[in-house]
């Protein structure tokens, strides 16, 4: 079974026994249907994503109440197995951005059976309340029947291997639910595991978390709800689980109820961790193009009970050069979102046209990665991999990597020395950094000029590259050796433009 290992704080993925590295592309949010596919393969050779990330719909898997339907599933894997790519499902089920809009009908709009969030001033949103026990029933329920059926279709195969669970799960427009069964629970204690997390001693949530206890205890019924769901799946398919979050502002922080409350963003994953086990990773959406923000993402996102993958980013140029910063900061996934032809674009949030042209950065990613996948993800499991992203206003970098440091720097043409980087005109640089052996280092990216220098502490040793090959992984991963780098190509530091070169560099003092 594909499932996550966490030790000395780092995290791996492991897939068919061996740390995976997820290259993922999701496709536009109404693509879950036979007569789309068409539209979505090609896009999906274009990038060479290894994972495809793909709604599975309830009002689609379930239509009417206990019928069940998974047809399109059923083409789904088969497809995708043609396509040589791993599949991540996504369950849109109780919430899809808050929304309750891909339940079934009988779901949607029964409020009585199924009560939505009521905000403080008494109106009726359009989320569904996380204490509505009969959603939680009729929800687990579809997921169940998913997961069953997927066991049975797919457990020899493992073609999908990771399922998210709901959809940006919790509330805009208010910070909890205020019905009188959310009032009513509101006025209970604080439960002890969420007590013992925030290591806080006994009391109602007001008495305990004051101007936070509001969002605190939706987060609490949130989680809780979507830990049941995913607890029920695992134990007929237990396939790793996750959510995807809306995070607030790291930077300029917001007031909780302009992002989804309730959901897991960033100042409530302590209280997800208690209320959903079942839930192995929590993944940040993130569609800040600048990187101030999307740095500040990664380093909350990646902890030592959670691994970092970036679940979904925006399809345009500006993301791309993350994937760097992404798997430097020990990541082990990075997905973009809205890949295919079929004509939809989310622009401003991504590229304003989808077509190959608008995601060749992803290609060029993924082109350059894929074949070493495996490897990175091994390495950055043993805690020897470094990555770095092209910054806007900063036009160098410093990467320390114990034995030896590695100054990166952008907007440089190929010859002449290594003075006052203008930085690329557009930011698009990154680097990626792995220790292979002793004094040898794997290094590539794309827009970006390295100079290695010796670590700090012997700094008044002569440095030298003693050697530079560059060479090709194959599709089984294996070394092929293509030339040495020498003279102009490593006079004025190791420069990488566009093309998806790979190098392994000797380093050696005298
Ligand atoms: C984030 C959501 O998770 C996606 O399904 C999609 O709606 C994007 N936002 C916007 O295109």
């Amino acid at each position: 079974m594909p499932h996550f290992v966490t030790e000395n704080g780092r995290h791996a993925f492991i897939v068919d026994g061996k740390p995976f590295l997820l290259l993922g592309a999701q496709v536009n949010n109404s693509s879950n249907y036979p007569a789309m596919l068409d539209q979505v393969w090609p896009a999906i050779d274009h990038v060479q994503a290894n994972t495809v990330m793909v709604p599975i719909a309830w009002e689609q898997i379930e239509p009417t109440e206990g019928h069940f339907d998974f047809s399109f599933l059923d083409t789904l894997l088969t497809q995708a197995r043609e396509h040589k790519v791993r599949l991540a499902l996504l369950w849109f089920g109780t919430w899809k951005n808050n929304s309750p809009s891909y339940a079934p009908s009988w779901v949607k709009l029964d409020n009585k059976r199924f009560p939505r969030v009521i905000a403080q001033d008494g109106k009726q949103l359009v989320s569904l309340s996380p204490l509505g026990a009969a959603t939680l029933d009729a929800d687990r329920k579809a997921f169940v029947q998913l997961m069953t059926h997927l066991r049975d279709v797919d457990s020899a195969q493992h073609t999908v291997i990771l399922v998210q669970v709901e959809n940006e799960s919790g509330s805009y427009g208010t910070d909890r639910d205020y019905s009188p069964a959310a009032n009513a629970a509101f006025a209970q204690p604080v439960p002890a595991a969420v007590l013992k997390a925030a290591n806080k001693p006994a009391g109602t949530w007001t008495q305990v978390f004051g101007k936070d206890a509001a969002e605190y205890f939706e987060a609490w019924h949130v989680s809780r709800f979507i830990g049941q769901v995913a607890a029920a799946g695992k134990a007929v398919y237990p396939l790793p689980m996750y959510a995807n979050a809306v995070l607030s502002d790291p930077v300029h922080p917001s007031p909780p109820a302009s992002h989804s409350s309730g959901g897991p963003s960033q100042n409530v994953l302590f209280i997800w961790k208690q209320g959903a086990p079942a839930i192995d990773m929590i993944g940040p959406d993130l569609y800040w193009r600048d990187s101030e923000r999307y740095f500040a993402a990664l380093g909350l996102y990646w902890r030592p009970d959670n691994p970092l993958v970036v679940t979904e980013t925006g399809n345009d140029q500006p993301y791309a050069r993350y994937i760097f910063a992404t798997l430097g900061h020990q990541g082990i996934g990075f997905s973009v979102f809205g890949i295919d032809y079929t004509g939809y674009v989310n622009w401003p949030l991504g590229a304003p046209k989808a077509d190959e042209a608008a995601f060749e950065p992803f290609a060029m990613n993924y082109r350059l990665l894929r074949p070493m996948s495996e490897l990175i993800a091994t390495l950055s499991y043993a805690g020897k991999v470094w990555g770095v992203s092209e910054p806007e206003h900063e036009h160098s970098q410093e990467i320390d990597m114990g034995d030896w440091r590695a100054k990166v720097s952008y907007g440089l043409p190929t010859f002449g020395p290594t003075e006052q980087p203008p930085g690329n005109k557009t930011p698009k640089g990154g680097v990626l950094i792995a220790q292979i052996g002793k004094n040898e280092y794997l290094l590539t990216g794309y827009f970006a000029r390295v100079d290695f220098m010796a670590g700090k502490d012997r700094e008044h040793e002569h440095f030298m590259m003693e050697r530079v090959e560059e060479g090709r992984y194959d599709e089984r991963g294996h070394w092929n050796f293509m030339r040495l780098w020498n003279g102009d190509q490593t006079d004025w530091g190791l420069n990488f433009t566009d093309k998806p070169q790979v190098l392994h560099v000797k380093l050696a003092t005298y």
